[in-house]
């Protein structure tokens, strides 16, 4: 009775527009109403996705970048749908991966993006810590493959970390916000870290101790 009452909720508006709509998974909102408040993507541009599985990100991408862009995606699980031949999937673990092999030729990524969420344990603060490493590797990753001015966006359990982590990215990005979109569900602490502008030489040397622009307040949805 509790399971099927769990299901029912879980299967809500956004998961029965993205059944209708073809998507891989009702996260590809939350990523559709970041672009459209941050304009991140554009036709003819890479973008790296991080923890990709099962894959309406780099649908989304896809199709926002166009055949002449590019979307190389890694998951620690393969991707089991088609995708456009514009998209590379690659297989491993984004804390042992050599960050060579994400390039896949590009010279850099406009958009370094990543959904990653830890195996889950139900103590808060294990599970903050653990995705707090994945959001800050993916962190790493784009100051070493993002382009110069380009943007990067990641999931983040609230909680341990997360001042650190929006420390760095205002340290290396123009503007440093946190985003809570609406497809996000009620009983989840995530929250959604977004840089744009990624400041020239964030990456290749200590980051550079500059003031904060941007508020930490989460932005509230209207
Ligand atoms: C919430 S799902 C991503 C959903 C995806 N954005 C989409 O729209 O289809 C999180 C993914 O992160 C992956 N992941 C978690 N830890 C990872 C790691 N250390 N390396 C690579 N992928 C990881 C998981 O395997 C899982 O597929």
């Amino acid at each position: 009775m509790g399971k099927l009452r769990d299901r029912k909720n879980r299967h809500d508006d956004f998961y029965r527009r993205a059944k209708r709509e073809s998507y891989a998974a009702r996260s590809v909102y939350k990523l559709e109403e970041i672009d459209r408040r941050f304009k991140l993507m554009k036709a003819g541009q890479r973008v790296l996705d991080l923890g990709c599985r099962p894959g309406s990100w780099m649908q989304y991408a896809a199709a926002r970048v166009g055949p002449r862009g590019m979307v190389v995606g890694l998951d620690r699980e393969p991707v089991d749908i088609a995708l456009p031949p514009h998209v590379t999937t690659l297989v491993g673990d984004v804390l042992e991966i050599d960050v060579a092999e994400l390039r896949q030729g590009c010279s850099c990524f406009q958009l370094v993006m990543s959904d990653m969420a830890p195996d889950t344990t139900g103590v808060a603060f294990t599970d903050q810590v653990r995705s707090a490493e994945l959001t800050g590797r993916a962190l790493d990753i784009a100051l070493a493959v993002g382009c110069p001015n380009g943007a990067f966006v990641a999931k983040l359990l609230m909680g341990e970390g997360f001042e650190p982590l929006l420390a760095r990215l205002r340290e290396t990005y123009a503007s440093a916000k946190t985003v809570r979109p609406q497809a996000t569900r009620k009983s989840s602490t995530e929250v959604y870290l977004v840089g744009t502008g990624k400041k020239a030489g964030a990456g290749k040397a200590e980051p550079e101790a500059e003031p904060a622009p941007a508020s930490s307040e989460p932005e509230q949805n209207a």
